[in-house]
């Protein structure tokens, strides 16, 4: 079975981090739809086949989350998406939560779903060369309580714990959303509240801290809120990490959460700036932040495919430097 630590490590390895390019069928057809191209298999096969053969993609990122319909298809070439990934020095994730339903009682709160059949599905992609997984719980912090974060934790832990039963690492992603026009104080208290259910239920089920990426927001006000210079967000962010995370946690990926690949990685840096001795390694696991300039100079269109692709790793780029901050500052190797 796989030494999760190690892979964890090498997932969060300084300077380089993950690319999440796992959106749902629905989620990616919307976004297809919202750049004018003809929703179909095919148009999302090309487009994450576009992003996967980037040249050089390796320089900037240890391993890509798949979908479920991605990791199961090949590229034009006849090679299926995970071989595609291990070829060019990418390790290959997988999302296996089916998103989100109402949850019972939970005043507009929502629950993360996926759990039935989960050991199954997870040895099934085990055998098919997943490295790691990843699980989104959604907390709005509009609608928050300790029931909703208490219910999302309990599911981010067993699936936690299902994974590193499989061999694989699991990323756990409770995502605070940025969405709305709360405060930075608000964000601070919620975020700081859902990490400290989370570190308790992957305790109390058994997690090994040490085998594991978690993947959060950064701490920001919401989108549509006054926004605050990004040491701020930094001070912030260690705060909350600082108080609610265990120490073996080898590393720390960011989700971007709506904001643009500049502001993410601006964030990104001054977290690295003001990390001072924490104990992970802070790093990135942004979706839009990374691909939403390479899909929109796609468009498509095949003979745009380069271009869509040097966009893909100037972002890529962008991040990396960010990452890598800390370890020139300080000399930190992890
Ligand atoms: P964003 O970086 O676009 O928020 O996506 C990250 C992700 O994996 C959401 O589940």
């Amino acid at each position: 079975m796989a030494d999760l630590h190690s892979v964890a490590s090498q997932l969060v390895e300084s300077g380089r981090g993950i690319l999440a390019a796992d959106e749902s069928v629905k989620t990616m057809s919307t976004r297809l739809t919202a750049e004018g191209i003809e929703v179909s298999k095919q148009a999302r096969r090309d487009y994450r086949e576009l992003l996967l053969t980037a040249p050089g993609l390796a320089e900037t990122i240890t391993g890509v989350i798949l979908s479920d319909e991605t990791f199961n298809d090949s590229l034009a070439d006849g090679q299926p998406f995970p071989q595609a990934c291990r070829d060019r020095g990418l390790l290959p994730g997988i999302k296996v939560d089916t998103g989100t339903s109402p949850l019972p009682k939970g005043n507009g709160a929502t629950i993360t779903e996926g759990l039935d059949g989960l050991g199954g599905r997870l040895a099934d992609y085990a055998a098919k060369g997943a490295s790691f997984a990843k699980w989104r719980a959604v907390i709005d912090v509009q609608n928050t309580s300790e029931y909703a974060r208490d219910a999302n934790a309990h599911a981010l832990a067993r699936y936690a714990a299902l994974c590193q039963d499989n061999g694989i690492v699991p990323v756990v992603e409770p995502e605070v959303m940025c969405d709305g026009g709360h405060d930075l104080d608000a964000c601070a208290e919620v975020t700081a509240a859902t990490l400290v259910a989370v570190f308790d239920q992957l305790d109390r089920q058994r997690v090994d801290p040490s085998g594991m990426v978690l993947k959060p927001n950064m701490v920001t006000p919401g989108l549509k809120a006054e926004q605050v210079p990004a040491e701020t967000v930094a001070s912030a962010t260690i705060q909350v990490l600082s108080s609610s995370v265990s120490t073996d946690v080898p590393g720390i990926t960011f989700l971007s959460g709506g904001h643009s690949n500049e502001t993410a990685c601006d964030y990104l840096g001054a977290i690295n700036d003001h990390a001072g001795s924490a104990p992970w390694s802070l790093s990135y696991s942004f979706g839009r932040a990374l691909v939403s300039d390479a899909l929109h100079t796609w468009h498509g269109d095949p003979g745009q495919t380069e271009a869509a692709q040097v966009a893909l790793l100037a972002n890529c780029r962008r991040a990396s430097a960010a990452g890598r901050r800390r370890s020139m500052a300080s000399g930190a190797t992890n």
